[in-house]
């Protein structure tokens, strides 16, 4: 806890936060600037699928970013560069990052560079800790989510929704009002089903990517679908907030799966083409469209960058569907993993 004091110079302190991954249903792929995104995505986040972090900070007198950082228990360089970076370019909007030492430690539920966007957690757990500590160091009673979205994008595209409760949208959209391309904002008109659904991670693949996210959005510049895509996802966005409102889980379902296998027809189609899906992700998909056929209950995928399937249904179907994943979809897994996750409330304060 900070101690109270009208120096802020002399404030030692500790927060954490827990910050859950989302996963897009419309896909946030291509970028410019400084992470500004191409088209309007929108996601859902979760809750079993997230980062702790937490940052300690004492007052130094040295100049510059001055961190400790530990992931999982043990120091990581790589992991440590990144954030340094990070944390410098975003100094002019936090000044007190110059002023105190940070020793951050983070750990994740879930295996880092599985296609389970981590840096969306990871960020954006790192961001609530550093807006947390700044309004604990300036006496504010509140931290402002506007804010934290937008520190967490510079962070991580993706991030930049994790830090809404249910469903974020990011990127402006001339048919969205207060949508924009600095930040995400929640949109609330969302039937009841939607708020229970469920996303279970079949972990097809654990190890790391062969190619990044942040190459992925590079090579979309090159794309010689690119500008049909960008229209095509801002035309998505609106049907998507259609059937969010009007609770239609096929046409959701449907449009996911459309959208998924766009991204990776992306990826394969960029200089140099690329693909992330791998066997066993190709046939979850045949044996999740034969059980939708055979038994008309609404189980659709989605997939982020990675091979792992993202299998999306309504709450009320969940028993039906854990004895057919145990029965079918289970052995098509790296050694059984599965994270049952469902749609989530947001980030939470832990200290
Ligand atoms: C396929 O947010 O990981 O998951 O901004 O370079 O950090 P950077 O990219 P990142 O891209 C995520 C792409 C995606 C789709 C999505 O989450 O919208």
């Amino acid at each position: 806890m900070s101690e109270s004091s009208a120096n802020t110079s002399n404030i030692n302190g500790k927060v954490a936060w827990k910050s859950p991954s989302n996963i897009a249903i419309v896909k946030y792929w291509g970028k410019y600037g400084n992470q500004l995104p191409r088209n309007t995505s929108l996601s859902f986040t979760l809750s079993n699928a997230f980062t702790i972090t937490s940052v300690a900070y004492h007052p130094k007198e040295s100049s510059g970013i001055d961190i400790d950082f530990t992931f999982e228990g043990s120091r990581n360089k790589a992991f440590e560069q990144r954030i340094v970076r990070f944390l410098d370019s975003i100094a002019k909007e936090l000044p007190f990052l110059y002023d105190y030492h940070l020793e951050i430690a983070s750990e994740n539920s879930f295996p880092h560079s599985s296609g389970i966007a981590s840096s969306a957690s990871a960020m954006s757990a790192l961001c609530m800790c550093l807006c947390d500590i700044d309004s604990q160091i300036h006496h504010k009673e509140n931290i402002d989510i506007q804010f934290a979205s937008h520190l967490s994008r510079l962070g991580s595209g993706s991030a930049s929704r994790s830090v809404i409760p249910f469903f974020g949208l990011w990127g402006h959209h001339n048919d969205i009002p207060n949508s924009s391309n600095e930040y995400a904002i929640e949109m609330t008109e969302v039937h009841d089903v939607f708020r229970t659904y469920h996303d279970d991670i079949l972990i097809v693949s654990a190890k790391e990517k062969s190619v990044s996210s942040s190459a992925g959005h590079q090579l979309m510049e090159g794309n010689v679908f690119a500008d049909n895509r960008y229209q095509q996802a801002n035309d998505r966005i609106i049907e998507l907030l259609e059937i969010l409102k009007k609770g239609d889980v096929d046409r959701f379902g449907k449009l996911a799966e459309d959208e998924a296998l766009t991204l990776h027809a992306l990826m394969m189609c960029s200089d140099p083409s690329y693909i992330l899906m791998e066997p066993n992700t190709i046939e979850m998909i045949n044996r999740i469209r034969a059980f939708r056929k055979k038994s008309s209950l609404p189980v659709y995928f989605t997939l982020d960058a990675g091979p792992n399937i993202h299998l999306l249904y309504p709450n009320h179907i969940e028993s039906e569907v854990n004895k057919w994943i145990n029965a079918e979809l289970l052995e098509l897994t790296a050694d059984g993993k599965i994270i049952k996750d469902k749609v989530g409330n947001g980030p939470e304060k832990i200290i």
